[in-house]
């Protein structure tokens, strides 16, 4: 074999499969033949380090890496309970139980929303933990389960012992991580389960790290080797030994009254739990009753797991319409009647592409089925195929634009529109560019770009630069005023001295995210400086793969683009890294400014707060961080006060600075 040949053509498989996968949402390859790949890489690299290439995907890795997921036995299979769905189910449960066990109390649980896990302990410390697999043969995930803050790599005994749980991702974990993933580029995580079943399994235990897991201990396989006695006890014994449990929600029941009015009571707090739920857990609370009642071929007797009904509903699709992106890319998004889905009304679901409209079969006409994945996003869930009249209308994918009408071209799974002046692109690449996590320009969001575009006033970045000159003319505009217009404008001249991260990110490169943007401007620190570099050397700065550097290098080479960057520099936009040396700080904190400050100008504070990754809002929410109060504060004050908001005077700014 070629060994040099071999590596060179697994390099390019493996970063050609992991774009399609989180770029694209749309893998070519399985996660087996991924790992396969990986593996034989990993391996041939190690024998030939001379071969190895400096875009291997092996240069990405931080943290504990594994080569493979190695088998692991479990010591005791690793069952599931039958689900049920109605009261009637329950009570059947119930009455078989007191067959056998004719006294027997219930432990309730949520039943928590994730991957179950078991970790094996000796003498105290954590040794294995992995994955239930097909409930015989898990994965070892030791390296991922590790990182968790919520296991204890020491008990507080030192003995020898399996613990069972889930291991889930919370809410605001999934928030934050789809977030990061969104402005990365990346393809989003449908729920929370799949995005902690998805970090787990990851070679790479820092990706794991950064993704705030959790596990939630419930079960101990072998429990008499503890004199435990009950399975309340056991929860009490997981909780002593250092592990989070759900105590402040787990119940008891007696009788099927007690367990039917625990699950609506568990009912009606889900959606203000911090993780998701998908039912309760019944477990006969006496261990020995538990062995009384033992095992059929497949589940244990001895519980059962009722499972909420799905918070889906049902509509009607009214259209599918094509959106473009500012990449130009094509998505058809479903249409319907708008409904009521898990606390907001919804009329809109992304079809994500092609392949995904034939697969479901979506037709115009439908009804179809909506949820909310992760109580976030909407998704269609199902075609309901058995209502359909006849008259439904199949999916057909367009060929040319919406919106220019240029033919569209198929990249993988997706269609482009490749115009670059399509004026559906254009808005969408001007909306980019002033929004929030770029340039930031407060008063130019996507309606006022939309309406400033079809007027004229803005068809290119640079023009937002240039809207002083129509002045007068926006003053004459509906909706508004000099006031509204001079806001604007001297929002728009504090965008120009933003940092080269901004900029960078602004500008809508191909695969520059915001964290990219990051690591090209600290690394490069002006923009001159990163339009020399190589391709080549791009692919050595950390983090930085193949993929992105041949984007940012093409971008940076095009004629087009840099004339646009020439221009805005003479127009007097910054093009430099501005190391405020403490930059990500108070990443994560939201502050709002109301009265008059004495020593800083609000829009100068709100640069100072932002260039520390810190958001200055203009409403006080419970999630504000602070209220920073001047002379003569407003209502934000008083709002603050009530939600018992922390609150800053001037005097106390320097403190958060530092
Ligand atoms: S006990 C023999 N307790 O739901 C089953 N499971 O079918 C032992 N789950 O696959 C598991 N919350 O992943 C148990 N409090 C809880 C649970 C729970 C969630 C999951 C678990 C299992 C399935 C039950």
């Amino acid at each position: 074999m070629d060994i040099k040949k071999r590596i060179k053509e697994l390099t390019d498989i493996i970063n050609k499969a992991s774009m399609e996968y989180y770029v694209n949402d749309n893998p070519s390859i399985t996660d087996q033949e991924y790992d396969d790949y990986y593996i034989e890489l990993l391996n041939l690299e190690k024998k030939y380090p001379e071969y190895k290439l400096k875009n291997s995907p092996t240069n990405k890795v931080g943290g504990q890496v594994v080569d493979k997921f190695e088998k692991v036995t479990h010591k005791s299979p690793m069952l599931s309970f039958d689900d049920i769905f109605n009261e009637d189910e329950i009570e059947s449960f119930d009455e078989r139980i007191r067959k056998t066990s004719p006294n027997a109390t219930y432990t309730l649980e949520p039943k928590m929303d994730g991957l179950s896990g078991s970790l094996i302990y000796e003498k105290g410390i954590l040794i294995r933990a992995a994955t239930r697999g097909d409930g015989i043969i898990g994965e070892d995930i030791t390296h991922n389960v590790k990182t968790i803050k919520s296991v204890p790599l020491k008990l507080n005994k030192e003995i020898d012992i399996e613990v069972r749980g889930e291991i889930y991702m919370s809410k605001k974990s999934f928030k934050k991580c789809n977030e990061e993933r969104k402005q990365n580029n990346e393809a989003l995580f449908a729920n929370p389960r799949n995005a902690a079943a998805g970090s787990v399994r990851q070679l790479d235990s820092s990706v794991a790290a950064k993704r705030g897991l959790d596990f939630m201990a419930y079960f101990i396989p072998n429990p008499d080797e503890y004199g435990i006695k009950t399975q309340s006890d056991a929860l009490k014994f997981l909780k002593e030994l250092g592990f989070l449990t759900n105590y402040k929600l787990n119940g008891l029941a007696k009788n099927t009254d007690e367990i039917i009015s625990y699950i609506e009571s568990l009912g009606e707090k889900r959606d203000d739990l911090p993780f998701e739920i998908d039912g309760v857990v019944l477990k006969v609370n006496s261990l020995e009753d538990e062995a009384k009642l033992g095992f059929t071929q497949r589940v244990p007797r001895w519980g059962i797991a009722y499972k909420f009904p799905a918070k889906e509903v049902l509509t009607k699709l009214k259209e599918i319409k094509f959106t473009v992106g500012r990449t130009g890319k094509i998505t058809p998004n479903a249409i319907f009647d708008p409904v009521h889905v898990s606390g907001s009304v919804v009329s809109k679901a992304t079809l994500h592409n092609e392949d995904y409209c034939l697969d479901k079969d979506v037709r115009v006409g439908d009804v179809i089925s909506i949820r909310k994945a992760g109580d976030v996003i909407p998704e269609v869930v199902e075609v309901k195929k058995e209502r359909r009249t006849g008259d439904e209308i199949p999916f057909k994918m367009i060929e040319n634009c919406p919106m220019c009408g240029s033919k569209l071209v198929k990249e993988d799974a997706n269609y482009f529109c490749k115009n670059n002046s399509c004026p559906a692109r254009k808005i969408e690449g001007l909306i980019h560019f002033a929004s929030r996590d770029t340039m930031n320009i407060d008063g130019l969001g996507e309606r006022i770009i939309e309406d400033f575009y079809n007027m004229g006033f803005i068809k290119d970045i640079s023009d937002i630069y240039r809207l002083d000159n129509h002045k007068e003319e926006l003053m004459e505009l509906e909706g508004f005023g000099e006031k509204s217009i001079n806001n604007l404008l001297s929002s728009i001249e504090n965008s120009k001295s933003n940092s080269l991260e901004k900029v960078l990110f602004a500008l809508g490169i191909r695969h520059v995210g915001k964290k990219t943007a990051k690591v090209l401007a600290k690394r490069y620190k002006t923009i001159d400086n990163l339009i020399k570099a190589s391709e080549e050397e791009l692919t050595n700065v950390n983090d930085i793969g193949a993929i992105i550097a041949k984007s940012v290098k093409e971008y940076l080479s095009n004629e087009e683009n840099l004339s646009l960057i020439n221009e805005l520099k003479s127009i007097g936009l910054n093009f430099e890294y501005l190391d405020t040396g403490l930059d990500d700080k108070l990443e994560g904190m939201t502050f709002v400014l109301t009265g008059t400050l004495q020593k800083y100008k609000r829009e100068e504070l709100t640069k100072i707060l932002e260039n520390k990754g810190a958001k200055v809002t203009n409403s006080v929410t419970k999630k504000t961080t602070g209220v920073i109060v001047g002379d003569k504060p407003g209502s934000k004050y008083d709002k603050a006060l009530k939600l018992g908001i922390n609150i800053y005077k001037e005097e106390d700014i320097e403190n958060i600075i530092n």
